[in-house]
């Protein structure tokens, strides 16, 4: 697996694979990868010639006063499970080789999908995403891109920034992996004790909830949503931001549970902030 730091070194040999005629996947990354992000490259593997793996903890989209230095990184171990798995590259740059000392050029979605759900509390998020990401796309000219479930609401506004920037990109969307007992696969479960770790597991059983309620015939989001948040609320050291019903493309509300809607929630255990959701009819 070649390991690139540079912008240049990527350019050089994304260039050869492609005068060979290979086609090229990237999966983007934070890094501290886990099972979830495996799937990803696993699922890039299968359908791509040469895979490439970003492993950026990208600034940009982190406020002050969020966990941009605390994020976990581990890149020995990254190296490890993606040679495991079979990616060709990893891309592995400084904030320096990413962002030059004056760029001011973002690329940001401006209608309100990048303020609902996590954009409420995360408000220049998503403007950050977006800017890596588009960057990551012309960086590496990818045929397809990977992206998890687990972030619904980035999954969406990706597709649709790549919609709207006319990226021949086809992205390619990947269902969650959780732990044995539910919980999501996240980079950020590290920091959970094992008593938040266990109750960590109001998240699934809220969705479980929910799903039971929609298959048994409710289909009035506001009755699932409030017995979703009941059910978190009992549990002392989980704290709600949002558990809301959204359409799965557009991200905006409906009153409605039809196929494609989106139940996704952010609940912080303990300081922790995780996140989950499901997609009704899937
Ligand atoms: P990160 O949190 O490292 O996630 C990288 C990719 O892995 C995302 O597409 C995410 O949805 C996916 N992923 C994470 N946990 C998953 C799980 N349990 N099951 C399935 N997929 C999972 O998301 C980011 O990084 C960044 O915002 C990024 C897109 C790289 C831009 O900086």
């Amino acid at each position: 697996m070649i390991i690139a730091t540079t912008i240049a070194q990527v350019r050089e040999q994304v260039s050869k694979w492609k005068a060979q005629g290979l086609t090229i996947g990237l999966v983007p990354t934070m890094g501290y990868l886990h099972e979830g992000h495996a799937s990803l490259v696993n699922k890039a593997v299968s359908q791509c010639d040469r895979v490439v793996v970003s492993d950026f903890v990208n600034p940009t989209q982190f406020a002050p006063g969020e966990d941009l230095e605390a994020y976990p990184r581990d890149f020995e171990h990254d190296c490890a499970l993606l040679r495991q798995h079979g990616a060709d590259m990893v891309f592995y740059p400084s904030v320096e080789e990413m962002y030059e000392p004056d760029a001011a050029t973002y690329v940001e979605i401006l209608s309100d999908m990048p303020k609902m759900l996590c954009g409420k509390t995360r408000p220049i998020h998503f403007r950050g995403v977006c800017t890596v990401v588009a960057k990551l796309f012309n960086i590496v000219t990818p045929d397809r891109a990977y992206f998890g479930q687990k972030d619904a609401q980035q999954l969406a506004i990706i597709r649709k920034m790549v919609r709207d920037m006319s990226y021949g990109i086809e992205i390619v969307g990947c269902p969650i992996v959780r732990e044995p007992d539910g919980l999501a696969k996240s980079s950020r479960n590290t920091y959970l004790n094992s008593e938040e770790r266990q109750a960590a597991l109001v998240l699934h059983k809220a969705l479980l909830l929910g799903q039971k309620m929609i298959r048994e015939g409710e289909h009035d989001a506001a009755k699932v949503i409030s017995a979703m948040t009941e059910s978190i609320e009992k549990e002392p050291l989980a704290r709600i931001d949002y558990v809301s019903a959204v359409d799965g493309v557009t991200i905006l509300p409906v009153d409605e549970l039809q196929n494609g809607v989106l139940v996704a929630m952010a609940v912080y255990i303990g300081k922790t902030r995780l996140i989950d959701n499901f997609t009704v009819g899937e």
